[in-house]
């Protein structure tokens, strides 16, 4: 196989991308099916969402908006625990069908400490478009709506996603060799 290497660690393919174009095509004809006539605003999560986010757009056929977000995190009030804002967003959320798209959902931490901030703004709805899950690492009560590959707790890195700034280039995703992969 072609494993590659990033910093110290060695990686080897695991989902084509091949197979991320025909799913994200697939992925991008149910939004735009399920959204006709709505114009939803899509909220791409910077960094590791850009390459998915920039596929699965492209593949959206109904009239739809775009605009990316970093997410920030603070500690809240003792009710609140951890707070997530988004920084970057621009448009007006309220009365809009929102769609975040996310690279990968692990924990849940992130979107289940970011989603009470957007709620706040009044959409009319929020989904989640994530190109990857991991099942058996969530922790947080977070469902894609929309959801690429569900892929075991394994660390993978490409289309997007890094291993410590680097691999986002790589045009597959690829998984941390372990040794029944190598
Ligand atoms: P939570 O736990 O909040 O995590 O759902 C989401 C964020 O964790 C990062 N993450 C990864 N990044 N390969 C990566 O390159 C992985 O396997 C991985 N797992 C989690 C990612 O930044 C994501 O937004
Ligand atoms: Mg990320």
């Amino acid at each position: 196989m072609n494993s590659m290497n990033i910093h110290d660690k060695t990686f080897v393919p695991y989902i084509s991308r091949e197979e991320i174009e025909k799913k994200t095509a697939l992925l991008g004809r149910q939004i735009s099916k399920d959204y006709s006539g709505k114009r939803p605003l899509f909220l791409a999560v910077l960094n590791g969402s850009f390459v998915f986010a920039s596929d699965l757009f492209r593949q959206i056929t109904i009239d739809a908006e775009i605009s990316f977000i970093k997410l920030a995190s603070y500690q809240g009030t003792a009710s609140t625990g951890n707070v997530v804002t988004a920084i970057g967003l621009e448009e007006q959320v309220d009365g809009r069908h929102i769609i975040i798209v996310e690279d990968i959902i692990d924990t849940g931490k992130t979107l289940h400490e970011f989603i009470p901030s957007l709620l706040q703004q009044h959409p009319a709805s929020i989904k989640i478009a994530a190109l990857l899950t991991k099942p058996d690492a969530l922790k947080f009560p977070v469902q894609a709506d929309y959801s690429g590959f569900e892929i075991p707790e394994k660390f993978v890195v490409g289309y997007g996603l890094d291993y410590d700034g680097l691999g986002r280039n790589i045009p597959g995703i690829y998984q941390l060799a372990t040794e029944d992969t190598l």
